[in-house]
Order: structure tokens, then C-alpha cells, then sequence
């Protein structure tokens, strides 16, 4: 056990504690985790969950955490930035197996398939840790029994940061609930901005040059059958925002279903 563990508070001590069963770090500033699944949470796939570590006076650091396993799993899974000099993320990035952490089983989110109007195909837009609500819905049947296709874009700085994403993808086929519903239905458009991949580019250039459409071979956003999630930066979710409403899309929330819903993947400095 290290210094930075949870678990050099006794769990007895830890409201909400649930035991880490698996880390894997991606990248010097990303890593994923799975850990013991509360008895009383329920929750709809796409939603978050306030996690955290105990503090030294007493009061736990807690942060807002998108769950990235599917509603159906035993475990929860998360994935996860480090800070360096972040409050909590400094610290659980040196979580190990058998560690503790807070999990509050208090749901909520508005990345979620009730919150959209029925429709034909999916968009699932990120960057960064924002795939996160996406890799619990990509799992989930559910999306797939609503819509015929889904297009997944992530974008991040390097290729290095969307292996999680690529791993996911790739093992969707094998996945036991919904690998073999969802072959040809799938379309994945990961793509860096700081250096060379098969697909380049923001999102948001993507979508309005129409480069996206032409890598992939798919007809364009229309809305009367496209529907769209976001979960990226603030600036990220502006700027798309802005070009699927200028596509006559219209943003939705689970009082008022509509066309696309977004949630912030992370609240930037200063706010
Ligand atoms: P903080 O003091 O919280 O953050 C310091 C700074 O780091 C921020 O001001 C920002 O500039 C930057 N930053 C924080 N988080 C990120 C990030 N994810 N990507 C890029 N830059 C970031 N974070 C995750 O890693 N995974 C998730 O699934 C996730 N889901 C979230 C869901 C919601 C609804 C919200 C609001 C935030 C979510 N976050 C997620 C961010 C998370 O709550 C924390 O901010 C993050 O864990 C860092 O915590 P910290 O205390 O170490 O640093
Ligand atoms: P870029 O490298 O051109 O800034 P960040 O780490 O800053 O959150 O960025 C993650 C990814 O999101 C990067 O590839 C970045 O591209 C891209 N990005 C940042 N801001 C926007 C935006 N406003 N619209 C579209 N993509 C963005």
C-alpha cells in the first residue's frame, strides 16, 4: 500500500466505499479503472456519479465521474484524466487493486437515450475523457435496439490518447450482449489534431467540411433521422453545439426529449 492510497483510511472510516478490482494506465495522463459496483446503484447508461478520496480534514474530495460500463454490469468503470497538481486526481491516479474509493450511487446526467426524440442513427461526439458516457452506452443493448446505426467520433491532441476508445471498438464484436447485433452498424472516426492518423481533425471541421461524411461513406446529418450526444470541453461543446443547430437539430433534456443532448466532459479553469 502507498501513501497516496484510499486505503490508508481505514474503509471502515469511508462512507460509500467500494474496492478498486482493476487500473490501467493508457497514457502518462490517462488511466481507466474498474471498481466494486454499489448495491444501490442503478443507473441509465450515458449518467454520472460524484467518486472521490478522503481528504486530510476529514471532508472527501469528490469529483464528477461519467460511469463508462454499460447499466447491466456487475462492476463500474471509469476512465479517467491525471491532473498533476489536481485535488483528486493527483492522488487517485496511484490507486491499486484492493485500494478503496467513494462512489456516491446518486446518478444523474443528461446523456441519456430518453433525453433524445426516436431516430435512425446515433452520433456519439467526444473528446478526451469524454468518450467515457459513450463506452457505457456503445455496450448497452438498448441503444442498439433504438437506433440502426452509430457513429462514434473522438477527438483528441495525440494518437496515444485514443487507445482507450480503439480498444473499446475493437472489442465490441466479442462483447457477449451486443457483438453480434452490431456488425456493419458501427461506424468509428477517431481522429488526432497534434500529429498524423488515418483521420485528422477537430470534430467540428470534420462535421462542416463534410470530411467525416466522405471517410466514413454515410449520407449527411439530417434531423429528421440523425440525433446526437456531445461530451467534450466547454469550448468544444459551443462550437458543435452551434453547427447541429445551424443543421436545424435542436438540444433536448429528459423533460424534453429532442434532437441532440450534451454534457461537459470537464469544467475548465477558472469556472
Ligand atoms: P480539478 O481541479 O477538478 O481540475 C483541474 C483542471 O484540470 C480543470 O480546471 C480542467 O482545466 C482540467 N481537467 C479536469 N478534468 C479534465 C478532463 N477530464 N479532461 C481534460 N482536462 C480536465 N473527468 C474524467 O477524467 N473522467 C470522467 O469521466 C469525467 N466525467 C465528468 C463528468 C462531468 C459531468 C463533469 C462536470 C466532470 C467530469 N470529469 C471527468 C472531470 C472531473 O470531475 C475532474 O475535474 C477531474 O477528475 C480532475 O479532478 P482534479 O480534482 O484532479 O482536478
Ligand atoms: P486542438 O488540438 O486543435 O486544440 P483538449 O485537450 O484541449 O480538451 O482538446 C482535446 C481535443 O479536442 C483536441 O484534439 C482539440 O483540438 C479538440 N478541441 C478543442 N477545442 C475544440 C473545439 N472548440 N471544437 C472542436 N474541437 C476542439
Amino acid at each position: 500500500m502507498n501513501i497516496h492510497s484510499a486505503a490508508a483510511v481505514p474503509a471502515e472510516t469511508m462512507p460509500d466505499a467500494q474496492t478498486v478490482t482493476q487500473v490501467h494506465h493508457w497514457t502518462d495522463g490517462l488511466f481507466s479503472f474498474r471498481v466494486t459496483r454499489p448495491r444501490s446503484l442503478r443507473f441509465r447508461s450515458g449518467e454520472f456519479v460524484m467518486i472521490g478520496l478522503p481528504g486530510d480534514n476529514g471532508k472527501p474530495v469528490q469529483r464528477a465521474y461519467s460511469i463508462a460500463s454499460p447499466s447491466w454490469d456487475d462492476e463500474l468503470e471509469f476512465y479517467s484524466i491525471k491532473v498533476p497538481e489536481g485535488a483528486l486526481t493527483s492522488r487517485l491516479q496511484h490507486i491499486q487493486t484492493g485500494d478503496q474509493i467513494i462512489v456516491r450511487p446518486k446518478p444523474v446526467g443528461t446523456l441519456v437515450l430518453d433525453a433524445l426524440l426516436p431516430g435512425k442513427r446515433l452520433w456519439m461526439l467526444a473528446t478526451g475523457t469524454g468518450i467515457a458516457p459513450f463506452a457505457s452506452l456503445l455496450r448497452d443493448p438498448e441503444t442498439w435496439e433504438r437506433y440502426e446505426e452509430v457513429v462514434l467520433m473522438h477527438c483528441c491532441r495525440t494518437n496515444a490518447e485514443l487507445a482507450y476508445g480503439q480498444t473499446l471498438v475493437d472489442a465490441l464484436p466479442d462483447d457477449p450482449l451486443i457483438g453480434e447485433q452490431i456488425a456493419g452498424r458501427l461506424y468509428y472516426h477517431p481522429s488526432a489534431t497534434r500529429e498524423k492518423n488515418r483521420f485528422t481533425g477537430r470534430i467540428s471541421d470534420n462535421l462542416t467540411s463534410g470530411r467525416v461524411y466522405e471517410d466514413l461513406g454515410l449520407a449527411r446529418i439530417d434531423p429528421e433521422h440523425d440525433r446526437a450526444m456531445l461530451c467534450g470541453s466547454m469550448d468544444f461543446n459551443r462550437d458543435v453545439k452551434a453547427i447541429l443547430e445551424g443543421l436545424e437539430l435542436n438540444e433536448g433534456a429528459n423533460s424534453q426529449p429532442r434532437e441532440f443532448v450534451l454534457e461537459k466532459a470537464f469544467v475548465g479553469e477558472g469556472v
